[in-house]
């Protein structure tokens, strides 16, 4: 993104939880502090040595630990690449319950501490739900490794159900390096479906993608596994950057359309095939779809979901891009972007080229709308223009200021926009808990106060 720049003197790279539990000791008694670092493809800049911290990347620690062909569970180092456990599992049958286009270099415990949602949650459900153990290093004097429902770790193993006592690897997922360094974690992993569709279909408005959601879910309900969603601006990009060609025969009407994929996962493809047809002849015939196209094999199917997956990078190509990753009611949904443009129009902003183009898509199915505004150049002008102000829209419509990316450097200072002051307070006095030094992470995450370690 080239937005958040680092500036570590050091990067550490252990090989195993007794290294982290080591370094970690020496870094409370010295009291420096530490990023923890996947594979750096957070977008909020959590994993970037913003000040002089020292970097402890755990790409050192990459061993499948166990794996249970029964149960489903996986056991893994937390710096073990998320493509690298998909190409694990699959000739087993299974699959990673979740999947993003930062596959190839995100770590699985960069996941956990993102709590990263992704393409398939819809049908997969989050890490809260599907991690299951995690092993994870205290920041405090000894460098304590706890073990939450982890193999061999003590105590209960790793469980779909065990209520004893509060569950303590929750807090874990999604904290962003805040409370542990996360060594290891065991996942339930769900079947790999043998029958997988993907459709591209084209809708005239917002509404009609709405309507659409509705169908699927209605017909297709426990085969779905992605409804993502993207409109007219960003199919433009896409093209204009991949060179690829429309999936489309026709041009849509009034040179604006917007767009879904529907990816459906079974186990029987004739069933899937006849479901997803009926429902796209459906929606053609009753007009509420303008075009479709369905894959026929698995090249097709990669080059439509290439579509939806090449906007991240095609909006970084075209220039600096200020991303916002909220959640909204469906029913407020498009407006927020629509409230974007209008901004720029009405404060000249996008007339004189600073405002090259505003982006909507997202995982329709979670609610979940990424906007991104890709400018000129970063620069103060252009930010204050969009910030506080996108987080009060999103806040007007009762919504989150983070869906999915956290909160890193980017949005410490807006959390209140999301959580009340009585909860956020309570985060602080936990972080100061887990870390009474603040060794980790300090000042990214939760605002300043006194609730914070005091070193931090
Ligand atoms: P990093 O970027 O290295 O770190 C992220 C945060 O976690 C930092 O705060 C860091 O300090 C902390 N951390 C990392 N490892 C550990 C650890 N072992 N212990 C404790 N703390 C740790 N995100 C989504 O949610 N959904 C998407 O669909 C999605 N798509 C993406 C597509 C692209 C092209 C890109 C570039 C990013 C995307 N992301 C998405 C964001 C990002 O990939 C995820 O947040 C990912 O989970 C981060 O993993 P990482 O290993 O790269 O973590
Ligand atoms: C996505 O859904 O593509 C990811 O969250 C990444 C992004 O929004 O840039
Ligand atoms: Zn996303």
């Amino acid at each position: 993104m080239d937005k958040y720049k680092g500036n570590s003197p050091v990067v550490l790279k252990p090989k195993s939880t007794d290294e982290v539990s080591k370094i970690i000791a020496y870094c409370y008694k010295k009291r420096i502090a530490v990023v923890p670092q996947g594979g750096n493809t957070g977008l909020v800049g959590g994993g970037v040595p913003v000040y002089d911290e020292l970097v402890l990347n755990t790409e050192g620690m990459n061993q499948v630990r166990d794996f249970d062909d029964v149960s489903g569970i996986l056991t893994t180092d937390a710096g073990c690449i998320l493509e690298v456990l998909s190409n694990y599992l699959a000739p087993k049958g299974y699959m990673m319950p979740l999947d993003l286009g930062a596959k190839g270099s995100c770590h699985i415990g960069g996941n956990v501490s993102t709590n990263a949602g992704g393409l398939r949650l819809l049908r997969y459900g989050s890490l809260h739900g599907s991690v299951l153990g995690i092993e994870a290093v205290l920041p405090d004097e000894h460098g304590t490794v706890i073990s939450v429902n982890m193999p061999g770790g003590g105590g209960a193993g790793p469980l779909r159900k065990d209520n004893t006592g509060y569950d303590l690897k929750q807090l874990f997922i999604g904290a962003e390096g805040t409370l542990g360094i996360v060594t290891g974690v065991s996942i339930l992993t769900p079947r790999l479906p043998s029958a997988v569709n993907v459709a591209v279909l084209s809708v005239p408005d917002f509404n009609s993608v709405k309507t659409v959601f509705k169908e699927t879910r209605a017909q297709l309900g426990e085969i779905l596994s992605a409804f993502e969603f993207w409109d007219q601006e960003g199919l433009d990009l896409v093209l204009d950057h991949t060179g690829a060609k429309s999936p489309f025969e026709t041009a849509p009407e009034g040179g604006r359309a917007f767009y879904v994929l529907i990816e459906t996962s079974g186990s029987n493809k004739d069933h899937d095939d006849e479901k997803l047809g009926g429902l796209l002849e459906k929606l053609l015939e009753e007009g509420i779809c303008a075009d479709g196209t369905l894959a026929q094999d698995e090249t097709q199917a990669a080059n439509l979901w290439s579509l939806r997956e090449s906007l991240p990078e095609a909006a970084g190509k075209l220039g600096k891009v200020y991303k916002f990753d909220v959640s909204v009611p469906l029913s407020e949904y498009y407006s927020l972007v629509e409230e974007t443009r209008a901004r720029f129009v009405e404060n000249g902003m996008a007339e004189d080229g600073t405002i090259k183009t505003t982006v909507g898509y997202g995982h329709i199915g979670d609610s979940n709308l990424h906007i991104n505004i890709v400018a000129k150049e970063y620069n103060e002008r252009t930010e204050s223009a969009i910030e506080p102000w996108i987080y009060e829209a999103v806040a007007k419509r009762n919504g989150s200021i983070s869906a999915e990316h956290g909160l890193g450097v980017m949005k410490p200072n807006h959390v209140h926009y999301s959580k009340t002051e009585p909860a956020i307070a309570l985060m602080q006095q936990l972080r100061r808990v887990f870390d009474p030094r603040g060794i980790l992470n300090p000042g990214k995450y939760l605002p300043p106060s006194e609730h914070l370690p005091e070193e931090g």
